[in-house]
């Protein structure tokens, strides 16, 4: 076993752990270049001129393609998503194994290398995000985040993702600073929100029609929409800022958000989704008494219970 049995508890309770330094360091530096590489030659970003990274990108520098966008303070480079460079940072050993003894030995879809990549049909809906599920094989890609500058501050406000997966990853691969745009978590929402879907995995959708403009995209129930607006009125969230190489695993159902940066250091990190092979007999299933039935032995019997030293190295107490 890599965790022990308190990482796992405070999984269970906070539906997210922190794992400190667990990416190769040399694959995030080759993943920082990667990112950099693929701007083309004139643009007024640059690498070497820090000055240059505060966001919004201005017009000439921007790419509309979301399978290698940069608009307003968002750059996600998802092209990149199944090379052999990002199956072995997202998909490391390491990181197969922890996934494994949260959701079970021997359950997960493998990373293909060279597969199909997130984006490749636009948006999920006109105006809505793109489906990291839809005929992704490998990571979601790399995501930065532009420094806000002097852009007015703005409130939190998180979400749930609305796409099929069991368990999410996000890898920090340069350091990030406090309120420096790192995945924000709300503990404890995967409890409160997994019993408000109609389906244990996936949501009801409703088709976009032009003439019909709308309704369109996800559904959510009543239930689900008070229960988020309750976390974000009575839940701190949590600020997973850190160092290169530290990762955030996070349960599918926990409210979250990226972070906004009002640091003056671009934010960069890779995300990756983790997909057990049962999920499409799964993902229609209502909630389940137990929601960990689809989980492993050890996390369902893992106590309830941790240290208060464990709860600060998560960063959920001061
Ligand atoms: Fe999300």
């Amino acid at each position: 076993m890599i965790l022990n049995q308190e990482q796992l508890s405070f999984f269970k309770v906070n539906g997210y752990i922190i794992l400190p330094k667990i990416l190769d360091p040399d694959l995030c530096e080759k993943a920082r270049d990667l990112l950099w590489s693929s701007l083309p030659k004139e643009t007024n970003i640059k690498r070497e001129d820090p000055s240059t990274h505060v966001g919004p990108f201005i017009e000439n520098d921007l790419e509309e393609d979301v399978t290698n966008l940069r608009q307003g303070y968002k750059w996600q480079l998802r092209s990149i998503g199944t090379d052999q460079l990002m199956i072995d940072l997202v998909y490391s050993e390491a990181l197969q194994q922890i996934a494994e003894e949260l959701l079970g030995k021997d359950t997960l879809v493998k990373p293909k290398v060279g597969g199909k990549t997130m984006g490749q049909h636009g948006a999920a809906w006109p105006g809505g995000p793109v489906d990291p599920a839809l005929d992704n094989e490998g990571a979601r890609g790399i995501y930065a985040t532009l420094p806000y500058g002097d852009k007015e501050k703005e409130p939190d406000f998180c979400h749930s993702d609305g796409h099929p997966f069991n368990l999410s990853l996000v890898g920090l691969i340069d350091d990030v600073l406090p309120n420096g745009g790192a995945f924000k978590v709300w503990p404890g929402s995967h409890k409160r929100l997994y019993p408000t879907f109609q389906m244990q995995y996936d949501q009801p959708r409703i088709a976009y029609y032009e003439h019909l403009p709308s309704y369109k995209g996800i559904i959510q129930s009543e239930a689900y929409e008070e229960e988020i607006k309750k976390v974000m009125e009575d839940t701190k969230p949590v600020d997973c800022c850190g160092s290169e190489g530290d990762v955030v695993l996070w349960h599918h159902r926990l409210a979250h958000m990226a972070g906004h940066n009002y640091s003056n250091k671009m934010r960069l990190a890779v995300l990756g989704d983790f997909i057990k092979k049962d999920l499409d007999e799964n993902r229609a299933k209502p909630p389940q008494d137990n929601m960990w039935q689809d989980w492993s032995e050890d996390l369902n019997t893992a106590p309830e219970t941790y240290s208060d030293e464990m709860a600060r190295s998560q960063k959920l107490i001061d």
